[in-house]
């Protein structure tokens, strides 16, 4: 809780702080990497920064959690910090890193704002820095506990046992432990980080969704090169991770990954499900579906699934065959193009919708793709009178969604 003083400030200072948190951020992330190239080079992701993903998430995390101290909302102040403390635990980040990240952030605010920084604005700031800083170091403190690991240690080697091709730009992992021993359990929905090191030296991570159910001692991760792109305005490079996983790791490789963590799990209840993917964004869906066919789970489960074309849908296969082991299961297939294949009933051409789509009372939906896929899904889901709060999603990128001012 701030300080009365301090609110004051930040209430009178969070328009304008607002408004320059975007170039507040950007400067932080130049300084704290002019200082520090080892922390642009191997830990934070450098497609992000070159397109402002993180910058955009950080900023708009920020203000977010300033706004909340005014006018406080518990599960929102939860969800925006949970999603952030997961991704930190996976990126095995400790407390001491919040020293530096302290030091470049008000340097670029002092920078940016010159002399409307008074003493007494520093002050109020510092403290909406410390309280977030410190809510953030307390749950990276429970997530590695849980997780059973020392602070920070979330790294380990594991062997690639088998390379599965699944479609048109997708590879399938399965990691075993290097000794023989089960690796940990995790919780349907979460995901690992992988870092690789890159040819110019870099040691970039990135994260992938489990896409196995956890009962067997190892995990699966489904992996989407991204491709370069030529575009009217320029070329767009490929993504540097998934083109060097796709390009160059193979059976009986080692890789170096985290323990799991993630925030967009199957809640332990018995809720129905309505499972709303797009694209690569099926992993998360996938392992969660094969958790409950292992379960013979009887609940009601929608899945909708939209690609490009059946040949770009990963785990196509294994989605009918999950479907077909659950007894109340259905399934909704949306292909751009479709080809010269029959529609099947549950195969449509086009971009999904969930129009015709029946959702039991009490659905909870959990939804994953491109960002403006699942604002639109949201928004029908809404229309269906689908509580906001049973409405769950991941981003596979920085979550720039939750810090929104109007949670989309
Ligand atoms: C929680 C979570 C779960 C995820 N799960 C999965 C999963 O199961 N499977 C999966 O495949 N992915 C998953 N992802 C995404 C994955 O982590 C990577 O982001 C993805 O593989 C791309 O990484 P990359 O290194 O190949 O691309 P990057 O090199 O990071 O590039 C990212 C994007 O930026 C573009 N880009 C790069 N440089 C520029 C530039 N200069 N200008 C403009 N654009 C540029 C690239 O073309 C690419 O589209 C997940 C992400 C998260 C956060
Ligand atoms: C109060 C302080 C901090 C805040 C508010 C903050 C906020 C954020 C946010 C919003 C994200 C994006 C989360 C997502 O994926 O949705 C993020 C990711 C990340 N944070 Fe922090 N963070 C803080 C401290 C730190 C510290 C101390 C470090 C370590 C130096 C750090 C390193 C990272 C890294 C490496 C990522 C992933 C970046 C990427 O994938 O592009 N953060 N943080």
């Amino acid at each position: 809780m701030l300080s009365p003083a301090s609110q004051e400030t930040i209430r009178a200072t969070l328009p304008a702080v607002g408004a320059a948190i975007g170039d507040i951020t950007k400067l932080f992330y130049s300084k704290m990497f002019a200082d520090h190239p080892e922390l642009e080079r191997d830990l934070f992701n450098r497609g992000n920064q070159k397109q402002g993903d993180q910058q955009r998430a950080l900023a708009g995390a920020i203000a977010a959690f300033a706004t909340l101290q005014l006018d406080p909302d518990k599960e929102r102040q939860h969800a925006i910090l949970s999603r952030i403390a997961n991704k930190h635990a996976s990126l095995g980040i400790e407390p001491d890193q919040y020293w530096v990240v302290h030091k470049y952030l008000f340097a670029a605010i002092v920078e940016v704002l010159g002399d409307a920084v008074t003493p007494e604005v520093a002050q109020a700031w510092d403290e909406v820095y410390w309280l977030m800083a410190n809510t953030l170091i307390a749950m990276e403190a429970g997530l590695y506990e849980a997780a059973g690991v020392e602070v920070g240690k979330v790294w380990r080697e594991v062997r690639v046992a088998e390379r599965i091709h699944q479609s048109t730009d997708t590879v399938s992992f399965v990691l075993t432990s290097t000794d023989g021993s089960d690796l940990p359990t995790f919780v349907p929905g979460q995901y690992l980080s992988v870092g690789v090191n890159l040819p110019d030296g870099a040691r970039q991570i990135r994260q992938y969704s489990l896409s196995s159910a956890p009962a067997h001692g190892d995990w699966r991760i489904t992996v989407k090169r991204i491709a370069e792109r030529n575009l009217e305005d320029g070329t767009i490079p490929a993504g540097e991770v998934s083109n060097f996983l796709y390009n160059n790791v193979f059976e009986n490789d080692i890789l170096s990954v985290s323990t799991p963590f993630g925030d967009l799990t199957l809640a332990d209840d018995d809720a129905p499900l309505l499972l709303v993917s797009a694209g690569i964004g099926c992993t998360p869906m996938i392992g969660m579906l094969n958790h409950l066919a292992e379960r013979e789970d009887g609940r009601q489960v929608s899945v909708v699934h939209a690609d490009r074309s059946p040949s770009y849908h990963a785990h196509r296969l294994e989605l009918t065959e999950l479907i077909g082991r659950l007894p109340s299961a259905a399934m909704h297939r949306w292909y751009e193009d479709l080809g010269v294949r029959n529609p099947e009933a549950d195969l449509k051409a086009g971009r999904a919708d969930l129009d015709g789509l029946d959702i039991a009372p009490g659905t909870r939906a959990y939804l994953c793709g491109p960002l403006p896929f699942m604002l639109g899904m949201r928004e029908a889901l809404l229309a269906k009178d689908i509580p906001a709060e049973n409405i769950h999603y991941e981003v596979f990128g920085p979550d720039s969604w939750a810090g929104a001012p109007s949670p989309a």
